[in-house]
């Protein structure tokens, strides 16, 4: 019999059925009311939930789109951007920013470990910087950046952005736009969602629209902000043809999102990251990220010694469970395991499961059940 397969990489992540379902309804147009009505009650939504007094935009694309969305809307060439990078995703800001003839400037931490705020703060202070992105969980590292303080810092500089890549945060770590003083946050549907991939999500609050209004007509096109506003305040009209039914796969992955309560689904993925990780290192596997700075959506994983990558892998998907690799210097040494939406305690107890016996199959020496007996205390603790 074929095995199920878990996909647990740190993104796409496990869609659940009343999401599927919504993928899977006849598409209508556009303009039929009651889809107006559903993406019209989407983005009210998305803005009060997480808190702007902005706007939000939902538009067909992935969370590389975002990013470039938010760096088009703010800066233009000439401009001065500091960039905090917490690894792979953070460094992609930087190349996105100097192809635009922006000057940038990078503070890049060690992989595992954060840039310190003091740090931050001289930067910020030597020069001015138009804007400053900052990657929420730097899905190479695993590392979660501290949004709400850099955001307490930059009250100090108001003249200066603040970008925050939440792709593989949003949904999953607290974010509230306006009260820490993020300008601009932008995220993907596939992550912490848990909806399929193909859609950008960016809120842009007061401070970002303003500054959107001073760079007049910009270059670029289908990523303007001018180009959608009339849409996102009118879903009837036509701009560019929006993914119908994954605004309905949305809005169902929000519907669940209230149902579950944001807070509630914060407190979650933050028990279920600690419980996973905790079992994780007591199997041997050591987590990449500097125990204050740790995800809650995925845990970068460091093999013991002689551990052979591919062949772990490999016999981990033949036992049901999809996990990434390790980027850069940690290819080969590393494996990337995702933790965030809509999973459940039968996930994550099948995820451990498979593990450990991927490791025993290609010779990475566990003990077997060492993990899940750390993960089934968690688990009960958790129920009370
Ligand atoms: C933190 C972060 N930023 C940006 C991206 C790019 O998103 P996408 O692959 O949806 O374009 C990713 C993708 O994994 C990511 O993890």
């Amino acid at each position: 019999m074929k095995t199920k397969k878990l996909v647990m990489i740190p993104g796409p992540t496990p869609v659940v059925r009343s999401i599927q379902e919504q993928m899977g309804r006849e598409t209508a147009a556009f303009g039929d009311p009651d889809f107006v009505r559903d993406f019209t009650s989407l983005l009210d939504d998305l803005k009060s939930l997480w808190k702007t007094t902005g706007e939000v935009f939902v538009v067909a694309g992935t969370g590389t789109l975002g990013m470039e969305m938010a760096v088009a809307n703010s800066l233009r060439a000439g401009d001065r951007a500091l960039v905090v990078s917490h690894g792979y995703f953070g460094d992609r800001f930087s190349e996105l920013c100097s192809r635009r003839g922006i000057e940038v400037d990078v503070l890049a931490s060690e992989w595992g470990r954060i840039v310190p705020l003091e740090q931050i703060e001289r930067a910020l202070a030597s020069k001015n910087y138009q804007a400053i992105t900052v990657t929420h969980v730097d899905t190479s590292t695993g590392v979660c950046a501290p949004v709400a303080e850099i955001g307490q810092l930059l009250r100090r500089f108001p003249d200066t952005l603040y970008i925050v890549d939440g792709v593989c945060a949003t949904a999953a770590e607290p974010e509230y736009v306006d009260d820490m003083g993020i300008d601009i946050l932008l995220t993907g549907s596939q992550k912490a969602f848990g909806v399929p991939p193909g859609l950008a999500i960016l809120w842009a609050g007061p401070k970002a629209l303003a500054r959107r209004a001073s760079l007049g007509t910009i270059p670029d096109y289908y990523i303007d902000f001018d180009k959608w506003l009339p849409i996102m305040h009118e879903p009837a009209k036509y701009f560019a043809t929006p993914a119908v039914n994954l605004v309905w796969a949305l809005k169902e992955a929000v519907r669940l999102i209230k149902e579950e309560g944001l807070e509630n689904r914060y407190a979650r993925h933050r028990r279920t990251a600690r419980a996973m990780q905790a079992a994780l290192e007591a199997l041997g596997f050591r987590v990449l990220a500097e125990a204050d700075h740790r995800a809650v959506t995925l845990s970068n994983l460091i093999y013991p010694s002689g551990a052979d990558d591919a062949a772990f892998r490999r016999l981990l998907a033949e036992e049901g469970v999809m996990v990434a690799g390790g980027l850069a210097a940690y290819a080969g040494r590393m494996f990337r395991l995702g933790h965030m939406g809509n999973i459940d305690a039968h996930d994550l107890v099948a995820t451990l499961a498979a593990i450990e016996r991927a490791a025993v199959r290609s010779g990475i020496p566990v003990e077997l059940g060492a993990g899940l007996a750390v993960l089934q205390r968690e688990l009960v603790r958790a129920a009370g």
